[in-house]
């Protein structure tokens, strides 16, 4: 991914990355990239989302891109803190409230849908901390959908109305909280959000690095604006991606493409010729 983005015509700066320059030799925080001509990027990456998951070979690890050209979009610059998470797709977009408790949240989306609570499936990251959300979910009705890792991928079937995933709740990464914002602005969807600080350490930092009070509420807009770009391949397979795959001379990927200003969706097969040595 690196060589690619150094080998193109922009002065691109990492704002979301691999951590920062002690702790990743690429793709960090902070990096340029690019031949040093052309315009200036914003690039938010995470290269392997589901680090877990690619080690065990289970569906949904997958590579994203999220991009904005200074002076016609942007992206936050968020801390690699958690950050608790609501997404919906379009026509859930402006009737749910992240300060309202989940329950409510899943009354207000079954009538926005149609269709009753019992028919709804939220993604939640499975980890202890979610353990009353979950409770609070089922005893309202809903059907939960506990992955092991990977709540970006969740958040992107939740925008689809056609995965069967109506909506994200939980904590999960910040990071990977504003590379999902580029994806909610590209498809009308909705995203609220609040980061969540270990310490005075981690709040101070998220203060110098965004503006206004990292304590607020964050709206879409707030974390990714105006042209953006957002882009996942898949890794491992997955219901909204297929995985690598490998031929004796060729790879084959599977990406999806999306873009704010012309609220485009692609899907992009690309096949890959390799060398004698498979790279
Ligand atoms: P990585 O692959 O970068 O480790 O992220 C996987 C992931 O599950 C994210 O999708 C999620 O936002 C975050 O980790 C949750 O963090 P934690 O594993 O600490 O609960």
């Amino acid at each position: 991914m690196r060589a690619e983005l150094n080998d193109m015509a922009m002065c691109a700066t990492i704002v979301i990355g691999e951590g920062e320059r002690d702790e990743a030799p690429m793709l960090y925080i902070g990096e340029r990239l690019g031949r040093g001509e052309g315009p200036s990027v914003q690039i938010a990456v995470d290269p392997l989302e589901g680090t877990n998951l690619c080690a065990n070979g289970t569906p949904n690890a997958i590579s994203v891109l999220a991009a904005a050209v200074e002076g016609e979009g942007f992206l936050m610059h968020a801390p690699d803190c958690y950050m608790e998470k609501l997404v919906v797709g379009p026509e859930c977009a402006g009737v749910v409230d992240i300060t309202l408790p989940p329950r409510i949240n899943v009354k207000l989306m079954s009538k926005s849908l149609g269709k009753d609570v019992s028919e709804l499936i939220i993604g939640v990251l499975d980890r202890p901390r979610h353990e009353t959300l979950i409770q609070e979910l089922r005893d309202a009705g809903c059907r939960v959908h506990l992955v092991p890792d990977g709540d970006l991928s969740v958040a992107i079937a939740a925008l689809d109305p056609d995965s069967g995933v109506d909506g994200l709740m939980g904590t999960g990464g910040a990071p990977e909280g504003v590379i999902t914002a580029a994806a909610v602005l590209c498809t009308a969807g909705e995203m609220q959000a609040k980061l969540i600080f270990k310490n005075k350490e981690e709040q101070a930092r998220a203060a110098k690095m965004m503006s206004g009070d990292p304590e607020r509420v964050l709206t879409t807009s707030d974390m990714a604006k105006g042209h953006v770009y957002f882009s996942a391949t898949g890794i491992t397979p997955g219901d909204l991606l297929r995985g690598v795959r490998f031929g004796r001379r060729y790879a084959r990927t599977e990406s999806i493409l999306m873009e704010s200003s012309s609220g485009t969706i692609r899907r992009v097969e690309t096949s890959f010729t390799l060398n004698e040595r498979g790279s």
